[in-house]
């Protein structure tokens, strides 16, 4: 029977380039997918850009754009990764799309409708120079536990306590450096407690099949309530305050989806705009019982998968996930394991653009690729060893070494039919069909990959006994040397067939040379037969060590320039012209009363009024040293609500990146002659 898999992964951030984790995951879902594709079943297989959230929405803050521009920036680079790699996704969409709004806010009323849906008021940091509530990760301080300074808002990376950020000391917004405050607001939660929701994912993480045994074990670990009665299940926080990039909350002004919400909404708003460029049906589809919807992910985001999204789509009437298919991380060299943001030492465009052969990497992910939620480590060595030893040693020089006698002795003709060694050989290679696929569908590809080797090893044995070399040169062997080598290109065709899934564009390259159709899983029944062949053309280089050790070669440092801190990157004049340098006369300088880093500056920008600006140059200015003189003003800079009042620009100053080891503070003073108002370029 035609399976119909819709298959997705994890969206990524839009606030970075791809790193080698997204490639892992991406790499373990195409084998997948292909691999379905060749057993004739019916796949859609979508990713989207997951736009939405304060972090986006500061990031492009900070580069001068809307969250719109900055998201689209990034999706623009995605391309170049996903074709390099062979990743063969249908469609690449954005949670930021029409359909996923609209999806988002349809799920939510539905949500609401069935009675899961509370209101509750909850207090919250807020950083009152920006007007907005912080997420965690926006709050510094000091740990409450060891003092240590400069610590985020969850935990201490000195000592790791784990805190909430109301606790810490001396809290400050990583925005604006203001102390935050605390306020309340209306939440929206998800009531996942109520016992509808957790009768029904109770039944539904425990169906046989569906979930891989460590993420049940994990997930009993999240039912379960301690004697005093915390942990279980609790109602999901939904909302966010504005401002915020995200989907608006139908029916509460002001309040959008928290990012994780319309997130995994998006899977399904890609498979619609997918299906919308097809003229498909897309509730047609959904509402089909026999689809199976499938989503691969890190282990880091099993929560969201297996719990709030499949209440979400149940408890809105939609299907729910067939299955969701966990998988660890991974390492670099035994290293530290993947950071979202940092990445590792192994940067996947780098890797394309040292001309690096993408199936290398995807046959050494493959080998080390199995069912289990385990981490999984990049070893250069064991990198080279895999491509060189297998890949390449054993299964391209089967073809390679038989090729050229078939063509220059029969005119790429194969024999019609082998001797009996040789059938012999290509039965135990044809009833492993079965066995590889099973491993494949299973996701065990390290244990596919390591029965296809066994059986290029039988192959390669074969080799060595007949010597087709040496009956090259005997007289009257020449119909031995043909079955022999026949023999081989029937081999390679079937270790083809198996190791399409990994190397697709490989795979297309040995069907050009063999002469056939693109090949699928059912193809390992037959064998060629009387055929002709084509030209064989080299179909896979050995890895270069020097290769590796140019990949993990730290980037050229920065350059420096003699203050120590390092050049910012390079930007055109259009970019310089944007901002507006006047001179500015300093009428009145004064102390800020708390601040001890604050000076109070009066400016005439001669623009027929004064400008209030607060500066932090009081360590190194007297207020009466500066009155009178003229100075640098960012005359277009947008105002700055502070603590004290609002500054209307800034003044310029000169010092060293590292103020507090090198210090001095030089205020800009132009020339005799400058007058108030001229612009500075
Ligand atoms: O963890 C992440 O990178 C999220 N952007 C994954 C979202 S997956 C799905 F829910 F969209
Ligand atoms: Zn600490």
């Amino acid at each position: 029977m035609t399976r119909k898999l819709f298959v997705t992964t994890a969206l990524p951030y839009a606030n970075a380039n791809f790193h080698i984790g997204h490639i892992m995951e991406y790499t373990q879902a195409d084998i997948w997918v292909r691999f379905q594709r060749m057993q004739g079943h019916e796949v859609h297989f979508v990713c989207a850009d997951d736009a939405h959230g304060a972090p986006i929405m500061i990031a492009a803050e900070k580069a001068g754009k809307t969250p719109q521009e900055f998201v689209a920036g990034i999706a623009a680079g995605r391309k170049t990764y996903l074709d390099g790699f062979h990743i063969g996704f249908d469609h690449w969409s954005s949670t930021d799309s029409p359909q996923n709004h609209a999806l988002s806010q349809e799920i939510y009323r539905a949500l609401r409708h069935n009675e899961l849906i509370s209101v509750k008021t909850i207090e919250q940091f807020f950083d009152p120079a920006k007007g907005m509530f912080l997420p965690d990760r926006f709050i510094k301080g000091e740990c409450p536990k060891c003092g240590a300074k400069d610590q985020y808002g969850d935990s201490c990376e000195v000592c790791g306590a784990v805190y909430t950020p109301t606790e810490l000391k001396n809290p400050f917004s990583v925005l604006t450096g203001a102390t935050p405050v605390m306020k309340s607001s209306e939440h929206y939660f998800f009531k996942l407690s109520d016992e509808r929701c957790v009768n029904f994912l109770q039944e539904w993480t425990q169906t046989p099949g569906r979930l891989q045994s460590e993420v049940l074990n994990k997930i009993r670990e999240w039912f379960t309530k301690d004697e005093e009665g915390n942990g279980g299940l609790g109602d999901w926080d939904i909302s966010r305050d504005a401002p915020y990039f995200g989907i608006e909350i139908p029916d509460a002004p002001g309040k959008y989806f928290y990012v994780w919400l319309d997130a995994p909404i998006g899977y399904l708003a890609s498979l619609k705009g997918w299906f919308a460029t097809q003229g498909r049906d897309f509730d047609a589809y959904m509402a089909d019982e026999s689809v199976e919807q499938i989503h691969f992910i890190g282990k880091d985001i099993t929560y969201f998968h297996t719990l709030f999204w499949p209440a979400m789509l149940h408890f809105s009437g939609r299907k729910t996930p067939s299955h969701v298919h966990v998988h660890g991380f991974l390492t670099v060299n035994g290293g530290e394991k993947m950071s979202k943001s940092r990445g590792t030492g192994l940067d996947p465009l780098k890797y394309l653009n040292l001309g690096m052969n993408a199936e290398w990497l995807r046959y050494y992910l493959a080998a080390k690729l199995n069912s289990r939620v385990e981490d999984l480590d990049f070893n250069p060595e064991d990198f080279v060893a895999r491509v060189n030893s297998d890949l390449v040693g054993k299964y391209i020089n089967i073809a390679s070494r038989a090729a050229g006698f078939l063509a220059k002795r029969f005119a790429g003709q194969l024999s019609a039919e082998v001797g009996v060694e040789g059938r012999s050989l290509l039965d135990a290679l044809q009833t492993q069909a079965g066995t590889i696929a099973e491993l494949f569908d299973t996701r065990e590809f390290g244990k596919a990959l390591r029965e296809i080797m066994l059986l290029a090893d039988k192959v390669n044995e074969y080799v060595d006994q007949h010597k087709p070399w040496e009956l090259a040169k005997k007289e009257g062997m020449d119909a031995v040397l043909q079955d022999v080598c026949t023999t081989c290109i029937e081999a390679f065709r079937l270790l083809t067939i198996y190791l399409k899934p990994v190397l697709p564009a490989l795979a297309a390259k040995v069907e050009t040379f063999l002469r056939v159709e693109p090949l699928r899983f059912a193809d390992a029944a037959t064998l060629l037969g009387a055929h002709t062949i084509g030209a064989y053309e080299h179909l896979m280089q050995r890895v270069d060590i020097q290769l590796l050790e140019a990949l993990f070669e730290p980037p050229a440092p920065p350059t420096v320039v003699p203050g120590g801190e390092e050049l910012a990157p390079e930007i055109k004049i259009d970019d310089f012209s944007k901002v507006d340098l006047r001179i500015a006369k300093i009428v009145k300088a004064e102390l800020v009363e708390g601040s001890d880093k604050l000076l109070r500056l009066t400016l005439d920008a001669g623009e027929g009024r004064l400008r209030n600006v607060f500066s932090g140059i009081r360590a190194a200015y007297k207020p009466e040293d500066l009155e009178g003189k003229l100075t640098v003003l960012v005359a277009n800079l947008a105002p700055r609500k502070m603590k004290f009042g609002v500054s209307e620009g800034m003044v310029l100053a000169a010092s060293h990146g590292d103020e507090k080891v090198n210090p001095g503070l030089f205020v800009l003073e132009p020339h005799a002659g400058a007058q108030p108002g001229m612009r500075v370029r």
